[in-house]
């Protein structure tokens, strides 16, 4: 419910994945001015070690919060919140921190066939906190993990309106063997970058299957935790306000103006947050 309060809240991913997480947001929350960073400077997260994505995060929120008042950030990436949410929430305490994992909870309760696929980062796939949720509530199921290499690249590209590699989201699937493939009744987007790739893993996958994507429970969660705040002191401040920031230059990035805007987004600007400050220890 729009409290009429402006809110300033911090989304960061690797890349334009988070994107699929804003647009949940604008829904859910449109009275939250936000903030994007695309960290890509430093992607793929899915290839770093945890205490590098950890001093790397709270850095980057260090230097924007030395910078701008924030209501709250979104950690818009499950590498990164899979991986490093806790020591982010220890290192920052006073900011509330909602992370993106993998909806295994839900796939619990929607899968008839208890065969379910996990698309995500190796990073995630293999983080014991998605080992956790696998046991928690998909005990009796076959999770399926292909190898999602490349995909995040996909996506990456898609968004940018430039051709796909095919054969890359074909091969996600196709590694599958086929009788558990066939009988995969529910696919869990375990990276938020693959929320762009729907159309094409279904018709890689080959039969119907629901998709679960976190973006929209994420939004909830968020303005479950901004009713819960006091009022914010921050005024609007057009200079910062649904901003999208790159933390590298790239020859490409004019060709996500199009999928930035349809996310919220009204300007765009490369700076790099984390050179700023030096990260947290
Ligand atoms: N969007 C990120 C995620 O949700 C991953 C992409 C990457 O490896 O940087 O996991």
């Amino acid at each position: 419910m729009h409290d009429g309060l402006h809110r300033r809240v911090l989304l960061v991913d690797s890349g334009v994945g988070g994107l699929s997480v804003a647009a949940a947001i604008r829904q859910r929350v449109p009275e939250a001015a936000q903030l994007y960073v695309a960290d890509n400077a430093m992607f793929p997260y899915g290839r770093l070690p945890a205490p590098v994505l950890a001093a790397r995060l709270a850095g980057l929120v260090h230097a924007v919060r030395a910078r701008i008042v924030l209501d709250a950030a979104v950690v818009a990436c499950n590498t990164a919140s899979t991986a490093v949410l806790a020591e982010l929430r220890a290192a920052l305490a006073d900011l509330p921190f909602v992370g993106v994992v993998p909806p295994l909870k839900t796939a619990g309760k929607v899968s008839r066939t208890r065969v379910v696929a996990l698309l995500a980062t190796e990073g995630t796939a293999r983080s014991p906190y998605v080992d956790d949720l696998i046991a928690a509530f998909l005990p009796d199921a076959r999770v399926l993990r292909p190898d999602c290499r490349g995909l995040a690249v996909e996506a990456e590209k898609k968004l940018r309106g430039q051709p796909l590699d095919r054969e890359v989201i074909r091969a996600v699937l196709a590694g599958l063997p086929e009788a558990e493939r066939a009988a995969v009744d529910t696919v869990v987007l375990g990276c938020t970058h693959y929320a762009f790739l729907v159309p094409e893993l279904q018709e890689a996958l080959g039969h119907a299957a629901r998709f679960l994507d976190p973006a929209m429970p994420v939004a909830r969660r968020l303005a479950q935790v901004l009713a819960g705040l006091p009022a914010p002191a921050s005024p609007p401040d057009p200079a910062w306000d649904d901003l999208a920031l790159f933390t590298a230059s790239d020859d490409t990035l004019a060709l996500l103006e199009p999928a930035l805007r349809r996310a919220g987004f009204r300007r765009t600007a490369l700076q790099d947050p984390g050179r700023a400050v030096p990260a947290a220890g």
